[in-house]
């Protein structure tokens, strides 16, 4: 059965390769692709790539390659209308049906590419007539050159009725011009008349470059709407479609950066300035699938926005849109410009160096949360900071993915306990040494002889702060949940879990008296003793709050580091004994990153 054109793109575009390979194989994420071993053959080192932006995997040990079809093909021995059927569930698409009318409809919304084609070369070919003289100047006023011009195909619509004569003399009917959005029935009966009339024209294509729609601009500044864009048609859903995706995919793919920006005239400006990974929703918010798709392109899209209020605005709506659909490694970030400017203006005014340090300074979309909440009011009471503390609870809370939820939860609890630590407290930790009363030991100095000691250590440190700081548990809890622990360790762990979960308040001492009667006697006696508390110090009963936290948080942070780097060591491993020259340049890849790793732990602990 022939499906609806854009029905098999639609699939791919809403399901990830990767999360249908990982049902079958356990992927591990290498830079932009994922591994895992080969579910076609039996082996031990993984062979099995899969690639989410270009849509495929790959299997090297048996040269199988495919897409998400052919996946569930070759594993599920489906055929391949009822792989189609199978995918299309998974993407939240009912199956297309088949009626004689549905037919016709395909035909008609195949040949409506030729019309919006058609319509795309007449339009350029009035730019080059004596009635396109208008359009032609306004653009090269702007700065465009004749290379541009082509590259993007900018056209011109004259006023009055000549592209729907000239495109019916070309056997076009009268019909599809109206289907295609470029001709409009008025109410009252009269004559069809053209959309777009004395504007020049940019054409907007599909994924694949096929013209689909058109944005028209007034020439030079008028009462009339300054851009409009071709109404929805069978081949266009704005909300679905972004200008130049076509043109930005190698780019992008080749750089891993991708840019979001307003206008149609950002982003040929950006084009032309090289950044040829450039693309724009079309006059709207963007929607949650243009965020797909940018996904699919680039782990961390860059959105560029004016520096104004209005830009903020709409930066704010970008993360709003964003925060529901967060991934693992996939986010977006925010560059602003200078008030006033956008990606053309700043470009022609200032240059590319300019747009290419706006680009640099762009923000994590963790900051610009982090900016937007505490920008709202000053923090100066204590209501306001509570008042701060449940907004971004609020805003953590949208975010659907268990782990990256959790993730934003530590580091936001982070922040607002690093800001509203007392300022003494924050000049010894950036100076490492406390005006006036130099302590001979505090967190920082106990941190390196524990870390320095044995990982063991840590652990025990870890348990110890929480037996004798009970009240910390609620905000530790997650992190202390995904640190790597001794077996023995571990079980502790879970009794203090299951004891904090079960009676709520329960205070240190009745705490340890609970532990004694289940724990291990070895293993309790170990963390609670002096040695930890020698290197610990803000482990002990009785120490300063902000002591404790702050000598709890230096030591997660330097236990999870820890994890990453002996999950890079393993990558690397992997990755060198591919023996392959790809496999070597991922090799020197992660021995940086793990190198960056190590010394951000050795910073951690002077
Ligand atoms: P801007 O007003 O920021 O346009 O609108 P711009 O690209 O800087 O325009 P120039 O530089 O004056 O030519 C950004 C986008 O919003 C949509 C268009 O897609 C435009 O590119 N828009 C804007 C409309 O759809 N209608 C409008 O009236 C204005
Ligand atoms: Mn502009």
């Amino acid at each position: 059965m022939a499906y609806p054109p854009n029905f098999l793109d639609e699939i791919r575009g809403r399901v990830a390769v990767s999360d249908v390979c990982a049902k079958r194989v356990k992927l591990m994420r290498r830079g932009r692709e994922h591994v895992g071993l080969s579910p076609f053959n039996q082996e031990k080192t993984p062979s099995f790539t899969v690639n989410d932006e270009k849509g495929f995997y790959h299997c090297f040990s048996s040269g199988k390659h495919g897409d998400v079809f052919s996946f569930i093909m070759e594993t599920e021995g489906l055929s391949f209308p009822e792989a189609v059927e199978s995918l299309a569930g998974q993407a939240g698409l009912a199956m297309p049906e088949q009626t004689p009318q549905d037919r016709e409809r395909e035909q008609r919304r195949a040949s409506l590419y030729d019309v919006t084609e058609a319509a795309c070369k007449w339009f350029e070919m009035q730019l080059r007539r004596s009635g396109g003289a208008e359009g032609l100047d306004y653009l090269r006023n702007r700065g465009l050159d004749d290379g541009t011009i082509q590259h993007f195909r900018l056209g011109y619509a004259p006023d009055g009725r000549a592209m729907g004569e000239a495109l019916t003399a070309q056997g076009i009917k009268e019909r599809d011009l109206l289907e295609a959005g470029l001709l409009r029935k008025p109410d009252d009966g009269r004559a069809p008349y053209a959309f777009f009339r004395q504007r020049v024209m940019f054409p907007i294509t599909d994924r694949r470059g096929r013209v689909i729609a058109f944005g028209g601009r007034i020439l030079g500044d008028g009462s009339a709407a300054k851009y409009i864009n071709s109404p929805d048609t069978p081949l266009f859903d704005k909300g679905r479609t972004l200008y130049n995706l076509a043109g930005a995919r190698q780019a992008s793919h080749d750089s891993g950066q991708l840019l979001v920006t307003e206008g149609y005239m950002d982003v040929i400006a950006l084009v032309r300035a090289g950044f040829k990974a450039a693309v724009a929703p079309l006059g709207t918010a963007l929607t949650e699938e243009q965020i797909e798709q940018l996904w699919r392109l680039s782990a961390e899209p860059i959105l560029c926005f004016d520096g104004d209020s209005a830009g903020q605005r709409a930066a704010s709506r970008g993360a709003e849109r964003a925060l529901p659909l967060l991934k693992p490694g996939r986010s977006l970030r925010f560059a602003y410009l200078p008030s006033g400017q956008d990606p053309d203006s700043l470009i022609q005014g200032q240059g590319v160096a300019a747009m290419q340090r706006v680009i640099d300074g762009a923000h994590p979309l963790m900051d610009m949360i982090w900016e937007t909440e505490t920008a709202i009011s000053p923090l100066d009471t204590p209501e306001r900071r509570a008042d701060l503390e449940v907004r971004l609870r609020k805003r953590v809370a949208q975010i659907a993915d268990d782990t990256v939820k959790q993730h934003y939860g530590n580091m936001l609890r982070e922040r607002l306990r690093e800001t509203f630590r007392p300022a003494a407290r924050r000049d010894f930790r950036g100076n490492g040494r406390m005006r006036g009363n130099p302590p001979k030991t505090g967190p920082r100095s106990n941190l390196a002889s524990l870390v320095a000691s044995n990982p063991r250590r840590r652990q025990q440190a870890l348990l110890a702060t929480l037996v004798n700081h009970p009240a910390l548990y609620e905000e530790l809890v997650e992190t202390i949940a995904v640190v790597d622990l001794d077996p023995d360790l571990d079980k502790i762990r879970q009794e203090i879990h299951h004891l904090l979960a079960s009676v709520p308040g329960l205070d240190s001492d009745a705490l340890k008296r609970h532990l004694s009667e289940t724990a291990d006697s070895g293993s309790l006696k170990g963390l609670l003793g002096k040695d930890v508390l020698l290197h610990a110090g803000f482990a002990r009963t009785g120490a300063p709050l902000e002591e404790v936290q702050a000598g709890v948080q230096d030591l997660l942070a330097s236990m999870l580091r820890t994890s990453r780097s002996r999950e890079l060591l393993e990558e690397g491993r992997i990755a060198e004994a591919e023996g392959t020259a790809d496999g070597e340049a991922r090799f020197l890849r992660i021995r940086n990153e793990f190198e960056r790793a190590e010394s951000e732990i050795a910073k951690l602990e002077d």
